[in-house]
Parts: C-alpha cells; sequence; structure tokens
C-alpha cells in the first residue's frame, strides 16, 4: 500500500506572479535556497514515491534541468574540492529515483494536467502535490501524514485546512463527515463557492491521494470553472463511486503562489535555516524596532 508515482502540475500560467513567471515557472522560485518545486519532490520522496511524474508546460524546461544530472558543474565542483557544494547538487535528485516528463500543451486547468498523467500513472493509486503549496509539516510531512491515513482506509485522501471566510471564495470547498478528529468522508465538494454558498470553511490545499479511477471521470469533466477542467469537479463524481476523506493535516501551508504567501515562507524559512537563522533573526529584530520610526519617516516624506 505504498503509493509509489507522485504527480507534479507544474503548467500553470502563474499570472499572479507576473512578470517573475514570464519567461521561468513559479515552481522554480526559491524559498531561501531552494526552489518550490525541490521541497514538494522531497516530500514525495520522503513519503515513498520512487516514480516522479512533471506535468509540464511551455517555460518549463528549468525544472527538467534542475533534476537533470549537471555534467559540468559537478566536475567542476569536484575539481576545486567543494564536497559539500557537490552533495547539494547531487542530493537533488536521491538514486534510484525517475522522472518522467508530459507536455500538457495547453493550460486547460488543474484537472486537464492531472489527466496528462495517466499514460505514466496507469491503473494505480497515486499523490499530486501542488509545489506552490509549501507545507511545513512539523513532525510529519503533509504527504507521510496522508499516507498513514490511506493505509489505515484504504481509500482517496485529500489534505483540507480551514480558512477564513474571506478567503474561502479561492478554494475547493468540503462538506465532510467526520469519521475521526481531523479526518471526515467528503458528502460534497465545491470550486471556489461564493463566501455565502460555501458547505464549510474546510479548503482543499494542494495535496492528494486519488486513485486511477479519477482518469475516466476527468476524461468526461466539462470545463468549470474559469473555464478550466477542475479536479475539484472530478472528484465530486468520484465520491458518488467512493470514499474520499478530508483531512486536516499537522503543520503550516505557505500559500507560495500569492506574493504575500511567498514573502512570509521565506521569512519563516530563513528563520528556520541551520546557516542563516541567527543572523537572519537579529536582522529582523532591529528592523521591526526601527519599523515605526522608518514608517513615520516615510509618511513624513509622502505628500
Ligand atoms: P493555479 O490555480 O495556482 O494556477 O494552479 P496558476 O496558473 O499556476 O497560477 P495563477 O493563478 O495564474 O497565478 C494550481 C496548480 O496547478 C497547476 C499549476 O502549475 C499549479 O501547480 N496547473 C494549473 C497546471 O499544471 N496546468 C493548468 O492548466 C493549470
Amino acid at each position: 500500500m505504498r503509493i509509489r508515482k507522485a504527480v507534479f502540475p507544474v503548467a500553470g500560467l502563474g499570472t499572479r506572479f507576473l512578470p517573475a513567471t514570464k519567461a521561468s515557472p513559479k515552481e522554480m522560485l526559491p524559498v531561501v535556497d531552494k526552489p518550490l518545486i525541490q521541497y514538494a519532490v522531497q516530500e514525495a520522496i520522503g513519503a515513498g514515491a520512487t516514480e516522479l511524474v512533471f506535468i509540464t508546460g511551455r517555460t518549463k524546461n528549468s525544472i527538467m534541468d534542475h533534476f537533470d544530472k549537471a555534467y559540468e558543474l559537478e566536475t567542476e565542483l569536484a575539481n576545486r574540492q567543494k564536497q559539500d557544494l557537490l552533495k547539494l547538487v547531487q542530493d537533488v535528485l536521491p538514486p534510484g529515483i525517475t522522472c518522467i516528463f508530459i507536455r500538457q500543451a495547453e493550460a486547460l486547468g488543474l484537472g486537464h494536467a492531472v489527466l496528462c498523467a495517466e499514460p505514466a500513472v496507469g491503473d494505480e493509486d497515486f499523490s499530486v502535490l501542488l509545489a506552490d503549496d509549501l507545507i511545513d509539516g512539523r513532525l510529519l510531512p503533509c504527504l507521510a501524514q496522508m499516507q498513514r491515513v490511506y493505509q489505515e482506509h484504504g481509500a482517496s485522501v485529500i489534505a483540507v485546512q480551514p480558512v477564513p471566510k474571506d478567503e474561502i471564495s479561492s478554494y475547493g470547498v468540503v462538506e465532510a463527515q467526520n469519521i475521526a478528529p481531523g479526518l471526515g468522508e467528503i458528502r460534497r465538494i465545491v470550486e471556489k463557492p461564493k463566501a455565502d454558498e460555501a458547505p464549510s470553511n474546510l479548503a482543499v490545499v494542494g495535496r492528494y491521494i486519488l486513485t486511477p479511477r479519477i482518469f475516466k471521470l476527468l476524461e468526461r469533466t466539462p470545463r468549470g470553472k474559469g473555464g478550466e477542467i477542475q479536479l475539484t469537479d472530478a472528484i465530486s463524481m468520484l465520491i458518488q463511486e467512493q470514499t474520499v476523506l478530508a483531512y486536516q493535516f499537522e503543520g503550516k501551508r505557505y500559500d507560495c503562489g500569492s506574493k504575500l504567501g511567498y514573502l512570509q515562507a521565506n521569512v519563516e524559512y530563513a528563520l528556520k535555516h541551520p546557516e542563516l537563522a541567527d543572523e537572519f533573526r537579529k536582522y529582523l529584530t532591529q528592523f521591526t524596532a526601527e519599523l515605526p520610526q522608518q514608517q513615520s519617516r516615510m509618511r513624513a516624506v509622502k505628500p
């Protein structure tokens, strides 16, 4: 009951991060010193994945390069005796892990991106990770937590978290019947509902464990919200046929698809970074102490 295959849809347009995402993918934006996609890949490998399926689009070559062998760089680092840096580069993709890249010709939505993974996933249960949702699972990474739930219940598992009412219309939202603390069976799932029509405050975030039945349902999912083929709409059909669980993970999620969430992630990960934490904490303490004076200076300058 180990999930071997992890799917990474990385073909979105990343419009919220333009112009940074004009020619390079948002999944390559670094949080401190690692690109977002590397955090997600490490989470999947940590949960037991050995086959990584990237659904890529135009401008995504840097993702392929990032997980490829860097012969020149590695030779140069070895010549210069930079063993630590060489290890950092080589550890990007541990031995025994296979990468498959599939092109999503048009960004027709997350559901369509997942459907593109069917030839590589075949007839087995698989995970989907959206790298722009960076999750610090604290004691156990989010996907590993979900894997435990999957092993216990033998069903699809979707990560959810409570969000404030004024943000709910940006998410897929579930109505679930509780079966254990933090775990419920999904009764209804709606993509981006109006705040007043949301079935709960539990929003879907970017981690899924799904059965391959989802592919057949995605094939007949019409375009939904925003004219895109929505994964949520296919999951809404899946719950008619199979148990799908909503799991409230332990930990903190950063919405790195938004500028604010991305900045928060950088600050908080820097405060935990072994090389940076002390100096960065000092800097932040000093900076925040000076902030009121700076703000009043700026107010004085403004007309
Ligand atoms: P988002 O909803 O964040 O869309 O996609 P986006 O295009 O990446 O970003 P914005 O909203 O324009 O700023 C959620 C995830 O689904 C992937 C994205 O790469 C992201 O990981 N995705 C989305 C695809 O792979 N293909 C698509 O057609 C749409």
